[in-house]
């Protein structure tokens, strides 16, 4: 099983969630699963999280400064099985690169692991201040405990 987290900048949500999952991987012993992430835009390839993601998931037990940010692509459909995105933009774009519906079948807002049917965005931390990111840590380290917990039931 490989699950892509996408984001805009692939900075601060993104990496954020590929690092809360694999915490939750391990925690589930689930050893065959991979999580990487991406960005819908080429903003800020090749750099490194955010320093504002960098240091709340640091305040709660998770390194992600190996990460850099890479921008989503085609090829990404053929190569995971289950792509979480985060807002309904990033559905979109993502969406828009799909071939057929079983590239689409692979995305969904990953909001809706823990509130299913509502099209909940997790917010743009980006502009904001601190509080922004430990928000967006709380709705990812919710939904990554539901899809890790999903997948260990499987
Ligand atoms: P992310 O946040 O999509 O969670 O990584 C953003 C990062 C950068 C920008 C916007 C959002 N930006 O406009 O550069």
């Amino acid at each position: 099983m490989n699950i892509l987290m996408v984001c805009l900048g692939n900075i601060c949500r993104s990496p954020m969630a590929q690092g809360i999952m694999e915490q939750k991987l391990k925690k589930h012993d689930l050893n065959n699963t991979f999580v990487d992430s991406a960005g819908t835009a080429a903003y800020h390839v090749g750099e490194k999280p955010d320093p504002r993601s960098v240091d709340i998931a640091k305040k709660h037990g998770i390194d992600i400064t190996q990460q850099r940010a890479r921008q989503f692509t085609v090829e990404d459909f053929k190569k995971f099985d289950k792509i979480y995105v985060m807002d309904s933009s990033n559905l979109s774009d993502v969406s828009a690169l799909a071939d057929g519906k079983d590239d689409l079948q692979k995305v969904e807002l990953i909001l809706n692991t823990v509130f299913p049917g509502e099209d909940a965005a997790v917010p743009d931390p980006y502009y904001g201040g601190k509080d922004g990111f430990e928000n967006v840590y709380q709705l990812l380290d919710s939904a990554c405990e539901k899809i890790a917990v999903a997948i260990k039931d499987n």
